[in-house]
Parts: C-alpha cells; structure tokens; sequence
C-alpha cells in the first residue's frame, strides 16, 4: 500500500517547501532529502552547513531496500590523539571547539552527492536548486537562527566572512533581516555542476584548505580528495511488534537504543506506575550510555562489539543489576571515575506517496561549529573533533566521556549521537529525529516507547523529556516532566534530579497510519517559531 499523501517536517518552512517542490517536479523521497539537507545548510547555518557532515536513513519503497548513509565528518590525516592536550596532558579550553583546528573533514556534500546519483531520480543540480536560490536572494532571520547569532555573535565576530555575513556592525541582525550568501550560492553552483568534486577538489578544496591553515587548521588537499561517504547497515530491533531502524556507528543512537529496549523487554511498563516506569527507562539509559562511553567509535578503526551490546543475553546481564526500589549510583558500575550544552543540529523525515521514507540528521556539533567561515566559498567550518574523547574520562561539550574507542586518529570518524530512526509496526511508520547532542538518544527512545504505547505524533514530540547519560549521575529532565510527588518518590529512589532552564530538542515526526491512511507531520513546539508542517 502506499500513503495517499507525502509529508516533510523539517526545522524551517523553506526547507520543507524546497523538499515540497523536488517532490511536485517528480522527484522521490531521496531527492527531496538532498533538496531539504541543502536548504537546511543556508536557512539554518547555525546547526548543518556543506563544512559540516550528517546521517540519512534510507528506506526504499519497491524493494524495502533499507541503509544508512554515513557522512560523518572525518579527523583530519594530520590529526593526533593529544593534540588537544597540553605539554602536561590537559585539555587545553576550546581547542577542540573554537577555529578551524576543531574541524573535522566535511561530508555532507559527499552525502547530498551520494543520495541524489544513487538513489534519486533528478539531476542533482534539480534537488540544489531551492537551496541555491535561497543562498543568493536571500531569507529573513527567524527566531532560532537569531538566537544562535546572539549565543555566537563574539566568536563569529572573530571571523571575517562570518561576520560580514550573519551580522550587522558586529551585532546579531533583527527578526525580519535578510541574510544573504551569494559565496555560498556559488559554492552550491558548483557542487551542482561537477557533483563530488566540486567540493573535494579544484577550486573550493584549494579555498578550503587555504583558508582553514591560515586560521589555525590542520587540513590539507589530500583530507578532501580522499573523503568518502559509507553506506552502513541500520541497526534493526524489534520490541513490542515494532520493527525499528536505527543508526549504526559512528553513531551511538542504535546501539544505545536497541539496548535500552532489550533492557526493558523484561518489564511489563504499563503495569508499573510511572514513577517506576521513569526509574526504569533512567537506569535502562544509564546503563546504555555506559557502553556508550567505553565500547563505541568509528567501526572502520575499532572493533565495535554491536552484536554482543545489543544482545538479549548481554541486556539480561544488565538487568539483573537494576532494582525496582533503588537508583543504582553511576559510579558503582565498572567504567570511569569522572567529571553542557545545547547541541546545534537538525533534523528532517520525509515520506513520499510511493512509500520511501527518510530520516535524516545533520550538523556542524555547537551553534555555527568552530565559527569559522572560509570567505571566497561562504562555508562554515564544524567543530565535531570535540565529540571526539580528547581525553579518556574528560567530558566534551554534552559533558560525555569516552575511552579509546573514541580516540583521535588520522581518517577517522567522531562517534556521534544523531540518531534518525525509522519505526513501523502494524500501526504504521513514524519517521523522526532531533537535535540535542548526547540527549537526542533519549528523546528518540522516549518518542519511541510513547508511539509504541498508541501516542500520535503530536502528544510524541509534545511530553516533557528526560534523559540520563551515566556521567553525570543525574537525572536531567525538563520543566514540568515529574509532577511534586513523582519528583519526591524519584528522589526517594536515590536519582538527583537536575531541572534543565532550557526546553530541549526540536524532533520532526511523520506518522503514516496503515489503517485510517492518515498521513501528518508535525514540528517539535519547542522550535521558537520554526515548528512548520508541510503536509501535502
Ligand atoms: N555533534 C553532535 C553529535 O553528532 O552527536
């Protein structure tokens, strides 16, 4: 059977609107992808950028052939393990964030490239058009994009292209502002024009690699020409007659999340009352997030033990350590003795009306990345070494630890935490995703226990999340998720509840129900004003 309508939630209007016309031009659920990545690097530049990377979740209609597109930005060849580290083995502060010495090698370029000649059914240079025109006449400043511009206005201040870009006399423009990107326009032309290469050599490599050594960087042509998207296998659990796709390292989404639901197989949720069903998710993530921190990394550098950590037996082993009446101290499990932040990505899904669904996920790590905009090219630099462990047990941004599963080495990828997830039971599918750093793991495995209950995908996006990621010990959750005596029952438990100021993520869901064939999409509330839907 196939949906009677497509759908697209995305971050922006213009975004979903240029996946909207690709479709209307005859384009597949693939091309509009390419169209809505690309829109989404020049109308949300604070959170995906061509000098960023991203992951997209594939799944193709006519033969339920099913991957995982992986343009993860990669370690430059130049890279070591301590070069954020000084001469007595410290983090030196911001070394790993700040300049194009944070940046890893870029592939979203590759991605959208990859997707559009692989998969599509236009010419690329059809599916980069919207974003092209939307790079050179320009769109207004919006809510979000605006206060990423007030969070980073110092640091692109410190960059000269980035400034004369995003802001005006050194201050973030006002509401309604047009920005502008005609560098950017021209850099997409030419992606458009000659595919792979008109990014990773010739004229925008040479750019690139020029403009990110004189800033500090460690990049050199031979990191760009040898860039390459992978194709991984999803991760597949199924729980509860749900079937879901997941992403597979360098991201940890999967692997955490086909954990936490082998960990809570045991349990019959609805039976027990939501203080305990909340007990058990935290201790479930605790104990997935654990694993994250030793076990995982780039599967093309280190051997990660997917198999065994997303076993039933392994889950079982896990378990027997949970107990209903108490929280079980991070610090009491084997792992690390140890030591925030927003997490500026974005995320889309889309369906079209022969059924091929997309989830896709895209950043460049903190708001605007390193802050660095190389200016002949109009490219924004990542700062995705930081989601690298700089150093074993020391906390990144999203204050989460790694080991040397996750250490830095020359060509390899920075384990992630963008999670694009595909679920379809009886019911029907629900394609989504979310910004949020280390919390988007959680928010997926929230959203996704909710829909396997019956929730829609607006109550989905709608309840108030909480997360654990075993470092800290705590239980973060936001305004409003735990009524005054679940949060003193909670406590009672022994879990430190940390109220977090921020609301966070912004999930995009598409629902598709098998039995009524109502198709919606729905934008997170949270989004300050980007939360469109385009349903058509
Ligand atoms: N930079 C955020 C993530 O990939 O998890």
């Amino acid at each position: 059977d196939r949906p009677h309508r497509a759908a697209i939630a995305s971050a922006h209007p213009l975004a979903s609107a240029a996946g909207m016309q690709v479709l209307e031009d005859g384009g597949n659920a693939f091309d509009a992808a390419v169209a809505v990545s690309a829109a989404l690097t020049v109308v949300a530049p604070y959170g995906a950028g061509l000098g960023g990377g991203g992951f997209w979740l594939l799944q193709r209609a006519e033969d339920r052939f099913e991957t995982f597109v992986d343009g993860r930005e990669k370690a430059p060849l130049a890279a070591t393990a301590d070069m954020y580290l000084d001469a007595s083995g410290q983090p030196i502060t911001k070394a790993s964030r700040v300049g194009p010495l944070a940046a890893g090698v870029p592939g979203l370029p590759a991605g959208l490239v990859h997707i559009a000649e692989t998969y599509g059914a236009l010419p690329l240079s059809r599916s980069l058009e919207p974003a092209i025109r939307l790079a050179r006449d320009g769109f207004p400043v919006w809510p979000r994009l605006r206060a990423g511009l007030v969070a980073r206005r110092a640091i692109l201040a410190r960059s000269p292209a980035a400034s004369e870009t995003f802001l005006v006399d050194g201050t973030a423009p006002g509401l309604g502002d047009v920005i502008v990107q005609p560098r950017l326009a021209e850099t997409l032309e030419r992606i458009a024009a000659q595919g792979h290469d008109g990014f990773y050599r010739g004229a925008v490599a040479g750019a690139l690699v020029e403009g990110a050594r004189a800033a500090g960087g460690i990049w050199t042509l031979e990191d760009l020409e040898t860039y390459q998207v992978v194709e991984r296998e999803p991760i597949v659990a199924t729980w509860r007659g749900t079937r879901a796709l997941m992403a597979p390292p360098p991201s940890a989404g999967g692997v955490a999340m086909a954990n936490i639901f082998q960990i809570l197989s045991a349990y019959d949720l609805q039976r027990h009352s939501r203080v305990e069903q909340v007990h058990l998710v935290v201790e479930a993530m605790r104990r997935a997030f654990r694993d994250r921190a030793l076990y995982l990394g780039d599967p093309d550098f280190v051997d990660v033990p997917v198999a065994r950590l997303t076993h039933p037996f392994y889950a079982a082993g896990q378990r027997a350590s949970i107990r209903l009446d108490r929280a079980t101290p991070s610090d009491s499990l084997p792992g690390f003795k140890v030591v925030s932040g927003g997490g500026q990505t974005t995320h889309f899904s889309i369906l079209d009306t022969a059924g091929n669904r997309v989830a896709g996920t895209q950043s460049l790590n903190s708001w605007f990345g390193c802050g660095y905009m190389e200016p002949t090219t109009g490219v924004m630099l990542n700062n995705e070494m930081d989601d690298f462990s700089v150093k074993p047990g020391v906390g990144n941004l999203y204050q989460l630890v790694g080991a040397q599963a996750n250490a830095i080495a020359p060509g390899k990828r920075m384990l992630s935490s963008m999670s694009p997830t595909i679920l379809e039971s009886e019911r029907g599918v629900a394609i989504l995703g979310t910004p949020g750093g280390s919390r988007i793991i959680s928010m997926v495995t929230l959203a996704t226990l909710e829909w396997m209950n019956g929730a829609d995908a607006e109550t989905i996006v709608s309840l108030p999340r909480f997360h654990h990621q075993y470092l800290p010990d705590k239980l973060f959750h936001e305004p409003g998720a735990f009524g005054e005596e679940e949060a003193a029952a909670l406590r009672a438990l022994g879990h430190q509840l940390s109220e977090v100021s921020r609301l966070y993520g912004n999930m995009q869901v598409v629902t598709w129900d098998f039995k009524t064939g109502k198709v919606e999409a729905v934008s997170d509330f949270r989004g300050q004003g980007d939360a469109k839907v385009r349903v058509y």
